[in-house]
């Protein structure tokens, strides 16, 4: 069975579910799980009740569907997302993009945790994704193309849509809330980068490092959503502060700033 076809599958099970048709896809990061609580007329759906799922282990991590409306509009939120670092082959950390995109989602909105390699950057910084670079050592369109999903070779030069960019910073500036916009570059992790490894990140053009986003954006504008992707910088990277990386500072900010996050999601998706 293709990855269309399963797609399919999960989407019309995940529809039976819902009993609606959401627009607008959220994909919650690391700590940013707050949205999912504000959902109206919500429905949770564990990714492990729908067909060729497979599920989520990340600490911080729910692993379901939450979908009801927010800011006026029909959202669906993944609530925890796959990584490729638990050992999940890139098909299916992006098989819910897909299924998102077969349920009729045209719009996608990613968020993640970050690590700061911009020197100008600090801790609880926002920052939208201007662009990526992949050194994930795997993309996810790797093997048979599916062309009901989208082309073999997939243009990529504007796979952060410019329009939806513009207006996430005109709502930023409206509601006081700083707003970075760089460049992420996806690494496999777990481990976090060497001190090295950031300073070549930095000369590469690099402005934030995580180990999420890059799979989902090439899924994404492989099957011709629109996308918005924001980092929230929850630790500088290593070796630029003269201290060690841990799982809990990165939590600690996420919940910390991640109310921003949420406010500046809000006004974007009610003007969507
Ligand atoms: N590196 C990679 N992933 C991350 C980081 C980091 O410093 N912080 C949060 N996610």
């Amino acid at each position: 069975m293709t990855q269309y076809q399963k797609a399919g599958e999960a989407a019309a099970a995940l529809q039976e579910r819902l009993g609606m048709q959401p627009e607008i896809g959220i994909i919650l990061g690391s700590g940013l799980g707050g949205i999912a609580g504000q959902i109206a007329e919500r429905r949770e759906i564990p990714y492990g009740e729908l067909p060729h799922f497979a599920c989520s282990t990340a600490p911080g991590h729910k692993g379901q569907f939450v979908a009801g409306e927010w800011s006026g509009k029909r959202v669906i939120c993944m609530q925890g997302r796959l990584h490729f670092y638990e050992g999940h082959p890139l098909t299916d950390v992006v098989f819910p993009v897909r299924v998102m995109r077969r349920l009729g989602v045209g719009t996608l909105i990613v968020t993640n945790a970050a690590g700061g390699v911009n020197l100008e950057y600090a801790a609880g910084d926002l920052m939208l994704i201007s662009d990526h670079i992949n050194l994930m050592g795997k993309n996810p369109l790797a093997g048979p193309n599916e062309p009901e999903f989208g082309p073999r070779f997939c243009d990529m030069s504007y796979t952060y849509t410019p329009a939806l960019r513009e207006l996430a910073k005109s709502v930023a500036d409206e509601l006081g809330i700083p707003l970075r916009e760089g460049v992420y570059l996806g690494c496999s992790g777990p481990s976090y980068e060497t001190p090295a490894e950031i300073r070549a990140f930095r000369m590469l053009g690099a402005d934030a490092v995580g180990m999420s986003t890059v799979p989902e954006a090439i899924a994404a504008s492989h099957c011709g959503m629109r996308l918005l992707a924001f980092s929230l910088i929850t630790n500088m990277a290593a070796g630029v502060l003269d201290q060690p990386l841990t799982e809990e500072e990165v939590l600690e900010t996420g919940e910390r700033r991640g109310k921003d996050l949420e406010r500046l999601l809000a006004q974007v998706v009610e003007r969507l």
